[in-house]
Order: structure tokens, then C-alpha cells, then sequence
């Protein structure tokens, strides 16, 4: 049954009865190139795909409010006469939680309503699940509460609910994406002014294959917060001797080079991976404007070398994967793509070729690890929407 019509009945099981509904979408994204750039100010290109999250909320005349999570199967209720607070134990609520607090915090004059949502994001796959439930969440809210926030403004609450509220330090990429996709494009992103270009995603014979590795490794987020903590040492030494660099967006090789003795090695590379991801960004998207799928599938190929030396967020089933890929003959290129240790690799490719990925990658890759990898496909699709 489609996703919508499962909510429907959900929600009518749980809360009654489907009247005054609102529904809304909200897709996950896959990052085609410009990793861990976005909480240093620079350039991203992500897609939002056709897996998504879908909630349906209503008000009530009270400050109750209950979520219902169709694949927890679990109920949640609490009241808005109280602070909003971080549940230890339904998890999954506090991405919802966050956001309430972080809209309320906004000005936004929230009152008790009825949640019920739905997932169709494969589940661990780094294809920001929790962002599309953010931003599923935010539009809704938005809608029942007549809150008048443009749609950046938004996606800055989100993040604000996973930074402050779930205590993960994201940057603003996927919460920005799931908000402000459009069909048919990837968006380049200044993650320093939140200016955006919708650049066609016109693959002709090739398409944009994703395949998830079925590993999660643990730590991820503490890993995540210190990668940020090491590029804002980097930052620190940096603007000693160059005042201008406020973000490492403002850096280029001269100014790492030139700061070489007084760089630890570590973050060295830290530097140099966000350095030269940036410049990947507007190379690789010049690229693929003037229909240079070689060229962007290069630039794939030197983001994930440089994930996995340089900023050291790959591991060896990523690696694995990225590297049987490349031996396909019409893989263009392939990386990592997310927040890392773990996750989806993103695999540009000829329509043709796709048979010959899944009869080579996915064995030798299951022989060796024992995971049967994952893989799926998806055109740009459009940002959050109301149904
Ligand atoms: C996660 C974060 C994003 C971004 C990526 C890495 O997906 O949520 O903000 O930092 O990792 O590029």
C-alpha cells in the first residue's frame, strides 16, 4: 500500500478518526559531492530522493500533544502546559520534541495536537532520516500554527533542534535540502549565506545509483563532533596568522602550506580535506553544467580519497564497496557520501552498466564481508511539501 494511504489508516487507528488533517512529505537526500563543508561554511551539492518521511498531524483544543511512530509502533504524549523535554526513552521522539522546542522558541504560538508518521528512508542508511523527520515535522507544525517563518529559516530551526535539543552538531545541509529540493536538480548550497542554485540533474545514459554498505558503526556522532572540533583548532591557528580566515571556507593551500609547522598533523588533513572538498564542489558542478560526466565522476572518485585519508570518516566496508564499483566498467565515479563510518556510497553510472554492478559488486562484496549491500535508485525529487 502506497505510504500515504498506511498513514491514513494508521493515524484513524490511533487517534479516532482522519478529519482536518494535514498531511506532508519531507524527502532524504543523497550528497552528490561536498562533505563535512557545510558546518565550515563552504559548498554542498546535494539531491533530495524519492524515500521520504510522511506525517499527518492535526490540533486539539487542549496543550496535549501525541505522536504516534508507525515503524516503532509506539505512542508518545506530553503536554505543552510544561517545558519540552528530552525523552531517554522513546528516542525516536526527540527529533519531533526538538523541533516543537525550537519553533516555540522562534515565537511560534504552539497548542496539543496528534502526530502520526511513516518512513520510507531505508533505516541507518546515512540518507538523513532524522532531517526529513525534522523538516516533515517543521512543515506541519508551521501550517497548524499559522507561523509565518520562510522556508531557510525553517531548515535553521531544524538543525537548531538536532544541535541543541538531540545534541548532534550537524550542519545545515540535509535539513536544508529535505526543505528546499526541487524535482529534477541537485542544489549547490554556500552553507555561509544559504544563497542556492538548483543545477539540472540531466545524466543523459547515466544515473545516480546509491548503495548502502549495511554498516552503522557506533561513536558515529561523537566522531562527527570532533571532526568539527578539529577544524575549529584548524580555524584558531590559521587566524593567527591570517586574520581573514574565520571559517574554513575562507582558507585556501597557500595559507595551509604557509601554517604547515604550527598545524598538528591531524589537523593538517582535517584542513586540507575541507580545502580541497570546497574546490571540488564548484569544479565538479561546472563540470557536470557543461556535460562533463567524466569530469564529476572524478571529482567523486578525489572526495572520497580524500574522506578516507585526509578527513579519515571512510572504513574498509566503504572502502570496499568504492572500490569494486570503480572496476565496473561505466562507473564514472564513486564515494562515500553522508557523515561517514558507515552508511550509502553514491555511484554515478550507465544505465547499462547497472546490471553488471549488481552482478559483480554486490557478491564479492557479500564474500568478503558477509553484508548483502543494498542498492537503490533515485532521480531528484522535490523538496518538503503539503499533500
Ligand atoms: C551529516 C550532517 C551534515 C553534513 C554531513 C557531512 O549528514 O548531518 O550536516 O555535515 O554529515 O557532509
Amino acid at each position: 500500500m502506497e505510504a500515504v494511504a498506511v498513514l491514513k489508516q494508521a493515524f484513524v487507528k490511533t487517534f479516532g478518526h482522519a478529519d482536518g488533517l494535514t498531511v506532508v512529505r519531507a524527502p532524504g537526500r543523497v550528497n552528490l559531492i561536498g562533505e563535512h563543508t557545510d558546518y565550515n561554511g563552504g559548498f554542498v551539492f546535494p539531491m533530495a530522493i524519492e524515500f521520504d518521511m510522511v506525517l499527518a498531524a492535526r490540533k486539539r483544543t487542549d496543550q496535549v500533544v501525541k505522536i504516534h511512530s508507525i515503524d516503532y509502533g509506539s505512542t508518545v504524549e506530553f503536554t505543552l502546559d510544561c517545558p519540552i523535554t528530552y525523552d531517554t526513552k522513546e528516542l525516536w521522539s526527540n527529533y519531533l520534541r526538538g523541533v516543537l522546542w525550537a519553533m516555540q522558541g522562534a515565537g511560534a504560538h504552539l497548542g496539543g495536537m496528534e502526530i502520526a508518521f511513516l518512513g520510507t528512508i531505508p533505516q541507518g542508511s546515512g540518507l538523513s532520516s532524522s532531517a526529513a523527520l525534522e523538516v516533515a515535522t517543521a512543515v506541519a507544525v508551521r501550517h497548524l500554527t499559522d507561523f509565518n517563518i520562510s522556508q531557510p529559516d525553517l531548515a535553521l530551526l531544524c538543525q537548531k533542534a538536532e544541535n541543541e535539543f538531540v545534541g548532534m552538531k550537524c550542519g545545515i545541509m540535509d535539513q536544508f535540502i529535505s526543505m528546499l529540493g526541487e524535482e529534477g536538480h541537485a542544489l549547490l548550497v554556500d552553507c555561509r549565506t544559504l544563497d542556492y542554485e538548483p543545477i539540472p540533474i540531466d545524466l543523459g545514459g547515466y544515473q545516480i545509483l546509491i548503495c548502502h554498505s549495511g554498516v552503522k558503526h557506533s561513536l558515529v556522532d561523537s566522531a562527527y563532533n570532533q571532526r568539527r572540533q578539529e577544524c575549529e583548532t584548524g580555524v584558531r591557528i590559521l587566524a593567527a596568522h591570517f586574520p581573514a580566515v574565520q571559517a574554513l571556507r575562507d582558507a585556501n593551500l597557500e595559507m595551509l602550506a604557509a601554517c604547515a609547522a604550527a598545524l598538528p598533523p591531524v589537523i593538517y588533513k582535517r584542513c586540507h580535506h575541507v580545502i580541497t572538498e570546497n574546490e571540488r564542489v564548484l569544479k565538479s558542478t561546472k563540470a557536470l553544467k557543461a556535460g562533463d560526466l567524466v569530469g564529476f565522476g572524478q571529482f567523486l572518485n578525489q572526495s572520497h580519497d580524500s574522506l578516507r585519508d585526509d578527513y579519515e570518516v571512510s572504513c574498509s566496508e566503504v572502502d570496499l564497496l568504492v572500490d569494486l564499483a570503480r572496476k565496473v566498467n561505466g562507473v564514472l565515479g564513486a564515494r562515500i557520501t553522508g557523515g561517514g563510518f558507515g552508511g550509502c556510497t553514491v555511484n554515478l553510472i550507465k544505465g547499462e552498466a547497472v546490471e553488471e554492478f549488481l552482478a559483480q559488486v554486490i557478491p564479492a562484496y557479500q564474500k568478503e564481508t558477509g553484508i548483502k549491500a543494498q542498492v537503490y535508485t533515485s532521480k531528484a525529487a522535490s523538496g518538503a511539501e503539503i499533500l
